[in-house]
């Protein structure tokens, strides 16, 4: 079949946000989308998969700013650096056709396009933020993503605060969308209907926010300085960008859009099914013919996150174990539609029990007996026992049915499993027929033959379908058949292996693993992984050029003490004192050191001050001198003196 004649099929991922470095989670959503790809190709579909990352924002910009790089270079760096997103789907065998950046110059200037159409129609207007703005973390936050009333990211006090802002109008599409989500199967599994519709479309769709003017690493918008759009707009677009929309880099809009399914993770279908279907009516664009919401993989029943250490490295199990058993893994144990617990316990236990003992163990007994019993090739001359024969037969010739009606379903484990039974009913159906006692009767030779041939074909049509999920050990369990038939059409029907087929013996594909051991290596890992990094040494400052003793004596250093101390109001650096240095009149001193040390703990202290510098204004109060410290990196200790030296004691 030529190209234009196929079928098509477009699949995305959601675009990942390269803030961190990618772990199993969203492994978990790629490996699946990668595994609909190869079965739709295998399927003869025309498949565009498309992945990629979503780059803006004010966490990247923080990011990029505490790391003291250009958000450019910090994006860069974890996508295509050493480790970054690109190697991880190369080293996980993820077949994307296309990856976008929504830095790319294409996607930047078609969203400048987009945004200016969706303003020029209307749907856009300008209008004001509200929201609460934590000054030290210059955020702005909405009342829902307090916690506790404070910032959620340093703990501090929030204020009111408003920034000029362009809104979508999203309330304009509610009735649309909720038509859209109960009246069709748009949206999947199901029950995230119930959930969108109770929880954010009845109470009411707000307007959304698309821009903001509060941090700069967005898209711009070309008709308004100062603003940028960011998320929504840019990150939802992604899907057509790439394919061409308002740009001149691809040319396969026409062709690919609208999608026949985006794949995403369950907290990130609201935007998927409200937001994004309202963008795409707003436009006049065709919608997705589907979205649906997997779950999230969390590990010993909580949520991955960086700061409980308990975030599950992709390329430290696939070293491991091997990219297929992880990829296996992954699609075998969750359903997609739901949450999944990653436990190390259940990974072992899956590879021992799936692949060691039922699918290698059925390949290389299988192989071993071929070799052994017919010097690797079988004889054409075999006999059938319908009886003994029978249920194999009819469950492998009928897998490829069943396995495809999970596939078309999104229910990789349930595929899976179908592909499974049948994998024991041939490691059964050796046992049931006794293969050594079958050679040890010369005239039961053509019978032997038969169930060697059985198995194999068996095994052809098992490994045929499992090629989506685990490309590598498919193509070598089939290069150990010889390389027979494997295409679609021939896994639907017994019997397209030679009959006299050659067949080799290999490794064992999936050596099974001491778990008691295994799971001890993996603690410790972990515990290695989590120990504190070696602070880093401080370089020495440079050394200063000599002075004359004179210049030294001229500067004043008197011994004072702490009688007052106190926050600076809007600042996070400054302390104010107010200090006796011995005059009788107490000295008011600003000094940057709130990050060290709190107010009362310096109350009655004897420290150093440099009291003859020409006063200054600092945040509006005026500052009589130094206090002095000692400072290297992240240190800081002020010079303190024991109490016996009395306040106006001069340093000599
Ligand atoms: N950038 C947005 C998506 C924009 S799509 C137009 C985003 N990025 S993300 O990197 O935070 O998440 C990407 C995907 O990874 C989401 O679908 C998310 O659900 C998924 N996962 C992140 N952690 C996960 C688990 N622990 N388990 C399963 N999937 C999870 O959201």
């Amino acid at each position: 079949m030529c190209d234009c004649c196929k079928d098509k099929f477009y699949i995305t991922t959601p675009i990942y946000y390269p803030s961190d470095k990618l772990h199993i989670g969203h492994t978990y959503c790629t490996v699946a989308t990668d595994a609909m790809a190869r079965y739709k190709r295998m399927r003869g579909f025309d498949v565009m998969f498309l992945t990629g990352t979503d780059e803006h924002g004010q966490k990247i910009e923080d990011k990029a700013r505490e790391k003291g790089v250009t958000p450019q270079a910090f994006v860069d760096h974890i996508v295509t650096g050493e480790k970054g997103v690109l190697d991880l789907w190369k080293l996980m065998n993820v077949s994307y056709d296309r990856f976008i950046r929504t830095t790319d110059d294409y996607h930047v200037a078609a969203i400048q396009k987009i945004f200016k159409k969706m303003y020029e129609n209307g749907d856009i207007y300008k209008g004001k933020y509200v929201g609460k703005y934590c000054k030290p973390c210059e955020s702005f936050w909405t009342e829902s993503q307090l916690k506790d009333g404070k910032c959620p990211d340093c703990g501090r006090d929030v204020q009111d605060a408003e920034e000029e802002a362009y809104f979508f109008r999203l309330s304009k599409y509610a009735d649309r969308i909720q038509d859209l989500l109960e009246n069709t199967d748009f949206l999947e599994p199901r029950s995230r209907v119930n959930e969108m519709v109770n929880n954010f479309i009845k109470p009411g769709l707000e307007d959304l926010c698309v821009s903001r003017t509060s941090f700069t690493w967005g898209v711009p918008v070309d008709f308004d300085p100062g603003h940028v759009v960011y998320v929504w707009i840019d990150a939802l677009f992604n899907y057509t960008t790439a394919l061409g929309l308002f740009n001149d880099k691809y040319a396969d809009y026409d062709k690919f859009w609208p999608a026949d399914v985006h794949f995403v993770g369950k907290e990130i279908v609201r935007f998927h099914s409200i937001i994004w279907p309202a963008m795409l009516m707003s436009m006049g664009m065709p919608l997705p013919k589907k979205v649906f919401g997997h779950g999230w993989l969390n590990f010993n029943g909580e949520k991955m996150s960086k700061s409980k250490g308990n975030v599950v490295d992709p390329y430290l199990l696939a070293e491991r174990y091997g990219v297929d058993a992880l990829r296996f893994f992954l699609l075998r144990t969750f359903p997609f539609g739901s949450d999944g617990n990653f436990s190390n316990e259940l990974l072992i236990s899956t590879i021992n029990t799936d692949l060691a003992n039922d699918l290698g163990n059925l390949v290389s007994r299988t192989a071993a007996m071929v070799q052994k019993y017919f010097g690797g090739k079988l004889p054409a001359e075999q006999t059938a026992d319908e009886a003994k024969d029978a249920e194999l037969l009819a469950m492998a010739s009928g897998l490829r049915e069943k396995y495809e009606a999970q596939m078309e379903r999104y229910a990789f484990q349930n595929a899976l499993a179908e592909i499974f039974k049948v994998i024991s009913r041939a490691n059964k159906y050796i046992d049931e027929n006794e293969p050594w006692k079958l050679a040890k009767d010369e005239t039961a030779k053509p019978r032997l033959a038969r169930v060697m041939y059985n198995l194999l074909e068996t095994v052809r049509i098992a490994a045929g379908l499992l090629r989506p999920i685990m490309p590598a050990t498919a193509d070598e369990i089939l290069t150990r058949l010889g390389n027979p038939a494997s295409c679609w059409e021939s896994l639907g029907a017994f019997g397209a292996l030679p009959a006299d087929v050659t067949v080799t013996v290999g490794a064992a594909l999936f050596p099974r693993i001491d778990a008691e051991k295994e799971l001890a290596a993996l603690e410790e890992l972990r515990l290695a992984a989590q120990a504190p990094e070696a602070p880093k040494e401080e370089p020495l400052p440079e050394p200063l050029p000599q002075i004359a003793f004179d210049d030294f004596a001229k500067v004043e250093m008197t011994v004072v003490k702490v009688l007052e101390c106190e926050n600076v109001r809007k600042s996070d650096k400054l302390l104010k004192f107010q200090l006796d240095d011995g005059t009788g009149a107490p000295r008011q001193i600003l000094s940057g050191i709130a990050k060290y040390y709190k107010p009362e703990e310096l109350i009655g202290k004897t420290l150093v001050a440099v009291t003859n510098l020409a006063p200054r204004k600092m945040m509006g109060r005026e500052s009589c001198g130094m206090l002095l410290s000692a400072e290297r990196g992240e240190k800081l200790s002020l010079i303190m003196l024991d109490d016996g030296i009395p306040a106006g004691s001069r340093l000599v």
